[in-house]
């Protein structure tokens, strides 16, 4: 690696590029619109019902404390099927809508800059009860999943796009976060890109400890193939674009 080259990949991780914005100039303080706070539902969609979050509060097992004590990264998961209930918590725990606060603004479960919430969540759903296999999208303002696609291969085709991580396409349910920047843009132009990756540390971090709440299991991924990725949730890979992912599954011996 070339000290240049290395020297601008490090400056993505300093805030020294707000130096180089004109806030007076961003989309936000031109007077052009917010974007909308989750991608368009497709006319005519079937959505699926989750389990309100109300009724999901008794759901956790085990105390917050025991919860981040036993926070760790698993890999190998049993047969057992999520019940949509869970998954529902898992969702509502990632991503959840708090508060509808304006056109173009909510707030949600987890933290994001300028309260922007540049991520959307698919799933690709493989045992959990009631839901066929499938590619889905998770919609926050409805607490709802939009089916998007049925591939033939899924477990292979994702496992694929994990680069070999075979564990990734045995779980009971895979979490993809994508990211749309102009969503963080809009507000904050070229300095929005760190952000969004930091808000996506957070999503996940919430699932990990969601997760042992409900004795399941989950592993951060973020080595993958771009295209492979991008392709398989049908994303255009430049407006929006796959950054993260997570199986989770039953824990193996539980
Ligand atoms: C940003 C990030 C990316 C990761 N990517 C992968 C991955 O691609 N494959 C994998 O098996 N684990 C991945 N992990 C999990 C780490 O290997 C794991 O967190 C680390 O070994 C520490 O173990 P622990 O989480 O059990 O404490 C990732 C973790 C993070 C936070």
């Amino acid at each position: 690696m070339d000290r240049l080259s290395r020297d601008r990949f490090r400056d993505f991780l300093k805030d020294t590029v707000r130096q180089e914005v004109d806030f007076t100039n961003t989309d936000q303080n031109r007077g052009i619109a917010p974007p909308p706070i989750e991608k368009p539902i497709p006319s005519g969609s079937q959505c699926i019902d989750l389990v309100p979050a109300e009724k999901l509060r008794d759901i956790s097992v085990i105390d917050v404390f025991t919860a981040i004590d036993h926070r760790r990264s698993r890999r190998v998961f049993n047969a057992v099927p999520l019940s949509m209930q869970e998954l529902s918590f898992l969702l509502w725990a990632t991503q959840g809508v708090r508060k509808l606060a304006s056109p173009g603004n909510a707030f949600r479960v987890v933290p994001s800059a300028g309260c922007r919430h540049a991520l959307e969540t698919y799933l690709c759903v493989f045992n959990v009860a009631g839901l066929e296999e499938g590619i889905y999208r998770y919609l926050p303002v409805e607490h709802q999943l939009l089916p998007v696609s049925q591939p033939a291969h899924l477990s292979y085709r994702i496992s694929e796009a994990a680069l070999g991580q075979v564990f990734v396409g045995k779980s009971a349910v895979t979490f993809i976060w994508t990211a749309i920047p102009y969503r963080m843009e809009w507000r904050y132009d070229i300095a929005a890109h760190k952000v969004i990756a930091i808000d996506a540390g957070h999503v996940c971090q919430n699932l990990y400890i969601a997760c042992e709440a409900i004795r399941a299991a989950t592993c951060a991924v973020a080595a993958y193939h771009q295209e492979l990725l991008d392709k398989l949730l049908g994303v255009d890979g430049n407006d929006e674009f796959a950054i993260y992912l997570a199986p989770v599954g039953k824990v193996k011996g539980d």
